[in-house]
C-alpha cells in the first residue's frame, strides 16, 4: 500500500507535501540569517550551527532543514522517550545520547512536533547542563491546545490550535505513516 493509498485514511489532508516544503526552507533561510547576520551564533571559536534532531520523529524534518543550508552545519541525533501513561506525568528518558559534547557549541534542537512541551524541557535542561554556547529550539508544528508547561520556542512551522491526531512527516501512528510527505489527520477509525 503506497502513500496514495494512506490518503484514504486521513480525515483531511492539513500540509500537503509542497507547503510543508516552502515552509522548511523559510525556516531554513531565516535561522541563515540569523546566525549569520542578526549576530546569534556564540561560538567563540566559531564553529558550524549544530542542528541536533531528536528521534525518531524529527528525522524526516531535520533531513529536509539541513538541505537547503546555504552555510555549513553539522548535525548529531539523539532519542527520548516519554511514558505517555505512566504514574508520573511528563517523565522522559533519555535512551541514545548525542555522539559528541555540545560545550561551547551552537545548538539548534529540531523537533517534529511539540505537544505537552515535556520532552522539549527535558532536552532543554539536559543540554544547558552541557553549557553549549547558545540554544534555541525549532520544531515543525507547534501543537498549541496540548501544552501543559511553558516552554518557549524560536523557530515554529506550523502553529496547530486543534487537538487533532496528526501523522506524516516523521508523525507516526503505531510507528506507521511516519514517511508521508504529508502531514494528515488520522481517521478515527484507524486509530486503537
Ligand atoms: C513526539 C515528538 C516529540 C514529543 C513531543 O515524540 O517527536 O519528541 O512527542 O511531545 P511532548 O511535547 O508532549 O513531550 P514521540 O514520543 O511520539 O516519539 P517519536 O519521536 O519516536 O515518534
Amino acid at each position: 500500500m503506497g502513500s496514495l493509498q494512506f490518503e484514504d485514511r486521513m480525515s483531511k489532508i492539513l500540509f500537503t507535501e509542497a507547503v510543508i516544503q516552502r515552509r522548511v526552507k523559510e525556516m531554513a533561510a531565516q535561522i541563515t540569517a540569523d546566525y549569520t547576520e542578526n549576530g546569534l551564533a556564540e561560538d567563540l571559536k566559531g564553529r558550524p550551527l549544530l542542528l541536533v534532531g531528536v528521534l525518531r520523529g524529527a528525522l524526516v524534518f531535520l533531513a529536509d532543514l539541513a538541505r537547503p543550508f546555504p552555510i555549513p552545519v553539522e548535525y548529531d541525533l539523539i532519542s527520548v522517550s516519554s511514558y505517555r501513561n505512566g504514574t508520573a506525568p511528563g517523565a522522559v528518558r533519555l535512551v541514545k545520547d548525542l555522539e559528541k559534547p555540545i560545550e561551547g557549541r551552537d545548538v539548534l534542537l529540531v523537533e517534529d512536533i511539540i505537544d505537552t512541551g515535556y520532552t522539549i524541557e527535558y532536552l532543554r535542561r539536559s543540554f544547558i547542563a552541557r553549557k553549549p554556547a547558545s540554544l534555541r529550539v525549532c520544531t515543525l508544528v507547534d501543537k498549541i491546545a496540548r501544552r501543559e508547561i511553558a516552554t518557549n520556542i524560536d523557530y515554529r512551522g506550523f502553529a496547530l490550535e486543534e487537538d487533532e491526531f496528526i501523522v506524516g512527516y516523521g508523525m507516526d501512528y503505531a510507528e506507521l505513516y511516519r514517511n508521508l510527505p504529508y502531514i494528515g489527520v488520522l481517521k478515527p477509525e484507524y486509530i486503537g
